[in-house]
């Protein structure tokens, strides 16, 4: 039986930890409960918002639609052999527990991608990535329900469209789905990801053989503790912006005005630049703003303070966009969904 809760507060269920109301608020839990909300409240058509774990979401004003909580859990193992496993997990189930279960296990994969808030059901959505390594590349299938018609389909990896930090759950397929699981293909065998620069440093002296994953893991929570800000104590939705990606032409003038400018050429011929350095450059970094402000160890985080209100950090947002397209000419554009 469906519970639909109206006027539900959310201030629990956005990392931001701010106040809004949804006009209608439904736990799903299953199949069934997705299918009967799909099939008998018909559901599409109205303003809808999945939420996972509410880790990149901004909500600017009351959400006067559907919220629909995914909440289904379980993890399965669906099939092994000496040198991979395939694992399921329900859309609901929170990531980082996910993740930590996979390295428990000696499964190789996820733990360069250890304590990113949210869900297993978002990871794909967006495509989640840290440390050197991202989701798809050992995604394999999800399956999703289809909120017009209630039709469950499979989505391998070439049809998902995976791109830096989206897919076409964002893109093409927006608001058409619900992702019931996810699965992933991990490795049995050792298999470290040490490219991005710090984890490698951190594990120069070790013998690569002697390596093991809840080791990477133990390391990417240290450095994620010491830049990003723990939600439960300073609400945040992780990186506020993507980091944007500029031609090697004005990757070169900058690159003459900021020698010590860090890139990312990409395979394309361009080249991605981190919107944190760019920020800092500006004076934003660790600046307050009324309740809200700029994180004073990763200035790509905007946090708040106190019991700010969207609105406020929409506008420091926008504040700061405008200031990176007046000095770089470049767009920074949000990774978080504003609402
Ligand atoms: N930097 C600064 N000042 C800052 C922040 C960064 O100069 O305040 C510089 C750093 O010195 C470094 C570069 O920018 O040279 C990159 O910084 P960092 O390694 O911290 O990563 P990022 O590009 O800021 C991205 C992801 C993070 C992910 C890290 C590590 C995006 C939008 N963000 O951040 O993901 O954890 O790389 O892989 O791509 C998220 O998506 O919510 C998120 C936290």
């Amino acid at each position: 039986m469906l519970n639909i809760i109206e006027h539900q507060d959310l201030t629990l269920f956005n990392t931001f930890g701010i106040k809004a109301k949804a006009q209608k608020f439904v736990s799903i839990n299953s199949v069934l409960d997705i299918k009967e909300l799909i099939l008998k409240e018909k559901i599409f058509g109205n303003k809808i918002l999945i939420l996972g774990g509410g880790s990149n979401v901004l909500f600017t004003q009351d959400f006067d639609g559907w919220v629909l909580h995914n909440e289904i859990s379980g993890t399965d193992i669906l099939e092994e052999n000496d040198d991979f496993v395939l694992i399921q997990a329900g859309g609901g189930e929170n990531w980082s527990d996910f993740v930590d279960y996979t390295v428990a296990h000696n499964l190789w994969g996820l733990e360069n991608l250890s304590l990113i808030p949210g869900t297993v059901g978002a990871a794909p959505v967006q495509n989640i990535g840290a440390y050197g390594i991202e989701q798809k590349e050992h995604f394999t299938n999800l399956e999703a329900i289809n909120l017009k018609t209630g039709e469950i389909i499979s989505f391998t990896n070439n049809n998902c469209l995976f791109g830096y930090r989206s897919s076409i759950f964002k893109t093409t397929e927006k608001g058409n789905w619900f992702i019931l699981n996810v699965t992933y293909r991990l490795n049995k065998k050792s298999h470290p990801v040490l490219n991005y620069a710090p984890l490698k440093a951190a594990f120069t002296e070790v013998d690569q053989k002697n390596i093991k994953a809840s080791d990477i893991s133990q390391k990417v929570k240290d450095i994620r503790n010491s830049k990003l800000p723990d939600p439960k104590v300073l609400g945040n939705a992780g990186s506020f912006f993507k980091n944007p990606v500029i031609s090697q032409e004005q990757f070169k003038l900058l690159q003459g005005e900021f020698p010590e400018i860090p890139s990312y050429p990409q395979e394309n011929g361009t080249v991605k630049v981190p919107a944190g350095w760019l920020i800092e450059q500006s004076g934003w970094k660790g600046k307050k703003y009324g309740n809200t402000g700029v994180h004073d160890k990763q200035a790509l985080v905007l946090v708040n303070h106190d019991n700010a209100k969207g609105s406020e950090v929409k506008k420091l947002a926008l504040q700061i966009q405008s200031d990176i397209k007046n000095r770089f000419n470049i767009t920074i554009e949000p990774e978080v969904l504003m609402l």
